[in-house]
């Protein structure tokens, strides 16, 4: 009989990185996958199931508007407790660093299901930043008995923390599995971006386009007014630029974003001049388009910053630290902060100063070769199986 899988997740980024896998495990002789979506996210969830053609076996439909840490976990470890009491998976898949990943890996742990942790061996060392994501990495780390780590970079950081190297498989991330599909997807068949004007996608020698994204918790208050000042700022010293932001959904990133960027008398102004684009968020395919077209990424974004070398984009990082050291060990990636000048004065540089662009816009690819699925099937076959996998065999990225 085929071993159930169960895969755990609830957001958009979680869906991204792991659709590829559960796709790929559809087609396997021993196992089969069982989806539990928890529904953290709604809306940006089943945008990305729809563009995967993945349809949840389990929606716990857990997603209330301003929801807190607190009452998500409490209300997610509940209904997986119950999901998995019923259904009996013979091993759990977690992704990333989300409260529906620590939650999932919580609960299957209480079942004594062993749990396997893809995108294992991100760290900051810093435990409120990114708040809560570090900690519920670490925590899912102490959880899982299977770590999937996408360099070896994070491979380093498990041996520190404690984790024995034959329990960690360096595989790459599934995030570039997912990009590389949905480059060959929009090469084929390009996707209509209707919340954008037309003329926007097909200049980009007249219009440089920046694209924007940001979400993060530590970033909450002044830290997205600063975001919001600098995009304005940097609309008004850069006319002929497009400033592209599809805004997350989470009300504390819309709230700022709106009132500062369309409804102050700032906003008012730059309407005018018809260069800042806030659109809604973009079904995967769409994004990845726009990224394609984007001149620079700017971004909080953990996924983007691992897209965006990929697709040869420099990305400026509004933190202050980073868990993915690799691209900007290579010189694609550059931490900025949320200082407005920061932002305003990194930005500007790589608008005016080609020799500063060309030196960023190198199209490298640290975070994985596209493989990462069939080496993370590889190795839970042969373990459901019985198979010691030695280190030896691992697959290397
Ligand atoms: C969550 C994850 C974060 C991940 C991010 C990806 C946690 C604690 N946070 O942050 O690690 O990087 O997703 O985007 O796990 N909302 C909607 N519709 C949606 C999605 C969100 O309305 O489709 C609104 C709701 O009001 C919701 C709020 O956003 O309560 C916050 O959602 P939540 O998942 O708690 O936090 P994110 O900031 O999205
Ligand atoms: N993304 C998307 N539409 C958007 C913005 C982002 O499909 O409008 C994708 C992006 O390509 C990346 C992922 O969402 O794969 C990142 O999600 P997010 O930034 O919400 O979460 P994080 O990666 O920071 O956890």
């Amino acid at each position: 009989m085929k071993k159930k899988i169960s895969f755990i997740f609830g957001t958009r980024p979680e869906a991204i990185k792991l659709c590829p896998l559960i796709t790929a495990m559809q087609a396997h002789p021993a196992m089969k996958p069982h989806v539990c979506v928890t529904g953290q996210h709604r809306e940006m969830l089943d945008q990305v199931l729809v563009v995967f053609e993945v349809v949840p076996d389990v929606d716990l439909s857990l997603m209330q508007q301003r929801q807190t840490l607190g009452g998500l976990t409490s209300r997610a470890i509940a209904s997986i407790d119950a999901y998995l009491a019923e259904h009996k998976p013979d091993m759990v898949i977690v992704q990333g660093d989300t409260t529906t990943a620590f939650c999932a890996a919580l609960s299957a742990f209480y079942h004594k299901i062993p749990v396997a942790h893809v995108e294992a061996g991100l760290r900051t060392w810093n435990r409120y930043s990114p708040f809560p994501e570090e900690m519920n990495r670490v925590l899912v780390t102490r959880l899982a008995e299977l770590h999937f780590v996408p360099t070896m970079m994070s491979r380093d950081n498990l041996l520190k923390d404690g984790i024995l190297s034959d329990r960690i498989f360096v595989t790459g991330n599934t995030v570039i599995d997912a990009l590389l599909t949905a480059v060959e997807k929009v090469k084929c068949n390009s996707p209509d971006i209707p919340s954008l004007p037309s003329f926007l996608m097909n200049s980009a020698l007249d219009n440089p386009l920046v694209l924007i994204t940001g979400h993060r918790r530590e970033n909450f208050g002044k830290g997205f007014e600063n975001i919001c000042h600098a995009i304005a700022e940097l609309a008004r010293r850069f006319p002929e630029t497009h400033f592209v932001y599809p805004v997350h959904l989470n009300p504390s990133v819309r709230e700022p974003v709106y009132r500062i960027l369309n409804q102050s008398a700032i906003g008012a102004a730059l309407l005018a001049v018809k260069n800042i684009h806030l659109i809604e968020p973009l079904s995967y395919l769409p994004f990845i388009r726009i990224m394609d077209r984007a001149m620079l990424i700017l971004t909080d974004s953990g996924g983007v910053q691992e897209e965006a070398p990929s697709l040869g984009k420099p990305v400026l990082v509004m933190r202050d630290t980073t868990e993915r050291p690799e691209a900007v060990a290579m010189g694609t990636a550059k931490l900025v902060g949320t200082d407005v000048e920061s932002i305003v004065e990194n930005v500007s540089v790589l608008l005016t100063d080609r020799v500063a662009y060309e030196a960023m816009a190198n199209a490298v690819n640290p975070y994985g070769d596209g493989r990462a699925c069939g080496r993370i099937i590889g190795v839970c076959a042969q373990i459901l199986s019985g198979v010691k996998v030695r280190p030896t065999e691992q697959g290397k990225f």
